[in-house]
């Protein structure tokens, strides 16, 4: 299978086909995702929350952000390998100015070898979205619920419900696109707004909790694999419960080792 590009997701967009979008933050996983299909692994700073255990995404660094990605990149470089690997700009990495976003869009693209960054917002960053792109560095937006604001929201309710904001949303959008953005995530608005804003723009949507008019979908590995047991949005599927099969093995390995029934004499020397 060819290497998923930029001009691929266009393409995919303009013949209907949905992009399968996944964060990872480890090579272990990277390696799982890409021989499974996925076309855009995204190492989000959602690791700040699922690896780390901070309750918002704010205080993972810029050498985190890099640590995971080089992990990530080499598990997506065997000769198999198709996803396109997209790296969340921390917070505080962009916002300062354009030079400095550019600086550090920079670092990571030259520390990793990855294939693009993503940014959250929109009027307030599109400056830099084009300094970004401008210079060769892919961009992927990211409107709706960006966590990065969430001490200005006041909650992970979701977005853009009211006409003002949703109208605002939409001319992010377009000024994303103009600016130069390759995609958009969407997050939790709702599934007409997000319809609305993937008709209006020809650069692909990728949605969570944005319903199912969007051009693709992404979730949080570690929600969907059920690993994150204390976080039960509407908007993630639980496509297995690692959670519960990990404590299983690991309370009977556990048990064995207790009992002295690991190892047993033919798993030894
Ligand atoms: O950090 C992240 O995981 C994300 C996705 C939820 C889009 O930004
Ligand atoms: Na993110």
């Amino acid at each position: 299978l060819p290497h998923v590009t930029t001009r691929r997701l266009l393409e995919m967009k303009e013949q209907g086909e949905k992009i399968a979008m996944l964060t990872a933050y480890d090579y272990t996983t990277a390696r799982i995702l890409d021989r499974s299909g996925v076309d855009v692994i995204l190492v989000g700073d959602s690791a700040s929350n699922v690896f780390s255990g901070h309750d918002t995404t704010l205080p993972i660094t810029i050498e985190e952000m890099i640590y995971h990605t080089k992990a990530v990149v080499r598990g997506v470089q065997a000769e198999t390998s198709r996803a396109m690997v997209v790296i969340d700009m921390p917070f505080m990495s962009y916002q300062l100015s354009s030079e400095e976003a550019l600086r550090n869009a920079g670092k990571i693209m030259k520390d990793n070898e990855c294939d693009a960054v993503k940014m959250e917002g929109g009027k307030v960053i599109v400056d830099t979205v084009k300094r970004i792109t401008d210079v060769g560095i892919p961009v992927m937006g990211h409107l709706g619920l960006t966590p990065q604001s969430i001490y200005r929201f006041g909650s992970y309710k979701v977005r853009a419900r009211e006409k003002t904001e949703a109208e605002e949303l939409l001319r992010d959008a377009k000024l994303l696109e103009e600016a130069g953005a390759f995609a958009l995530v969407l997050e939790k608005i709702p599934a007409n707004l997000a319809a609305e804003v993937t008709r209006s723009i020809s650069i692909p949507t990728i949605g969570i909790g944005a319903g199912q008019i969007c051009d693709g979908q992404v979730l949080v590995i570690n929600d969907m694999l059920g690993l994150n047991t204390e976080f039960h949005p509407r908007f993630v599927r639980k496509y297995a419960d690692l959670d519960n099969i990990i404590h299983d093995a690991v309370s009977r390995y556990v048990d064995d080792v207790r009992n002295g029934q690991f190892p047993l004499e033919e798993e030894s020397y």
